[in-house]
């Protein structure tokens, strides 16, 4: 059967991948500590539930404005303004079935055929190949964990070109769990006006900071610097809601328009009973305050345990809810696995235990764990990744 080039040439993707591998070893009847998914453990909270059954009671299950519904478009203004001083009109935000589709419009609105989007790697896995099918290329631009994976502008201004149309920003970074320094916000800002690039930023995991850091939102931070920002965000995270498909673009008005007209053809709308589940959320302000104790709880755990394997050190990240050990101690033993997708494999296999390899993020020689997942199972999980990891340890 013919297929598209696009298809031909697009990676599944390997977060999904590893976790669908774990669900099916489960179906075997196979007990898996999965760390895979990028995916809060907690329930949606009980006030946006209710709100979606209360929209399904009073027959809110038709079309919506391809855009979203203005009240949801407006409390999304309000809480910019709110909490980072942000300055949106309702009009220049759109509502969008998730934080994906809000970026892959973003891309298609923006980018001709042939443009060039540099993405800092390692990087979320979806980003190179949503600039791909928009029909751009996407260009990487390494960053190191030595530099806690900020990107440099002295790596980034030798990559930029006349066909560069956009940097992807993304802090709280998945699978680093780095947060960008306000410097390094600023001098992507700076690169961005100096050189005409969109900044698309995408802060999915805005609400999962620790240590007292608070998000810096680029737009709120740089108003003067609005229309070149492109600011995606979604609902899945922060609100435990990534069945629900909601997320939304904040942009100016023609970018919106663009966007809003791009997600007619594409999609219609949003689904209706999850705006009104959304709108729950951001008017009752539902508290998150538990919820990112517990993630700031396991984070400490986690790392600390990681760091007690041999062959395995991990920074601290300070936000999302990932650890990016770095694993390339283990790798370098005779007789093992010699590389990050093989290890991944090896403690699946084993040890019943799912992560993610580095490769799926371009980054070799490092594994990506969620800890959005109990700490029984987290400590469970740890044990089983000590054990196994042991005999690798004693080949030395
Ligand atoms: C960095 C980042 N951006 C965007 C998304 C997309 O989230 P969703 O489409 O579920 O809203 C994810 C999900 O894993 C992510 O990690």
């Amino acid at each position: 059967m013919h297929l598209s080039q696009a298809v031909r040439h697009m990676t599944p993707s390997m977060t999904i991948g590893m976790d669908d591998r774990a669900r099916a070893l489960r179906r075997q009847g196979v007990d898996v500590v999965s760390f895979a998914a990028g995916e809060p453990d907690f329930d949606t909270p009980e006030a946006i539930k209710q709100a979606a059954i209360r929209a399904i009671r009073e027959g809110f299950t038709k079309y919506t404005s391809p855009a979203g519904i203005p009240e949801l478009r407006q409390a999304v203004a309000e809480r910019l303004r709110r909490d980072y001083g942000a300055d949106y009109a309702p009009d220049e935000i759109v509502i969008t079935a998730g934080g994906k589709p809000a970026l892959y419009f973003a891309l298609r609105a923006l980018c001709e055929a042939g443009d060039e989007v540099l993405v800092p790697v390692p990087a979320w896995v979806s980003y190179i190949e949503q600039v791909r099918l928009a029909g751009a290329r996407p260009v990487a631009v390494p960053t190191d964990g030595g530099d806690g994976w900020q990107p440099r502008t002295d790596r980034i201004v030798p990559l930029l070109g006349p066909r560069t149309r956009a940097i992807i920003v993304n802090s709280p970074h998945n699978p680093t769990g780095t947060v960008y320094t306000r410097e390094t916000l600023a001098a992507l800002v700076e690169v961005s006006q100096r050189h005409g690039v969109y900044l698309l930023s995408d802060e999915i995991y805005e609400s999962m900071v620790y240590d007292g850091a608070r998000h810096v939102c680029l737009p709120g931070a740089w108003p003067e610097a609005r229309d070149r920002i492109v600011l995606l965000n979604s609902m899945s995270k922060t609100y435990a809601m990534t069945g629900w498909r909601l997320g939304y673009v904040a942009a100016p008005r023609p970018l919106a328009d663009g966007i809003a007209a791009l997600q007619g053809h594409l999609s219609g709308n949003p689904n209706s009973i999850a705006q009104k589940a959304a709108l729950s959320a951001l008017a009752e302000r539902v508290e998150l305050g538990e919820m990112v104790a517990e993630y700031d709880r396991r984070r400490r755990y986690v790392v600390e345990r990681l760091n007690s394997l041999s062959g395995v050190a991990c920074a601290m990240p300070r936000g999302a809810f990932y650890a990016f050990p770095d694993v390339r101690g283990v790798l370098a033993r005779p007789g093992g696995p010699t590389t990050s997708a093989a290890l991944a494999e090896y403690l699946l296999e084993q040890a019943h235990v799912a992560l993610v390899p580095g490769e799926a993020f371009e980054a070799p020689g490092f594994l990506r764990l969620s800890y959005a997942t109990s700490m029984a199972r987290i400590e469970q999980g740890l044990d089983r990744l000590a054990q196994a990891l042991e005999p690798l340890a004693a080949r030395v």
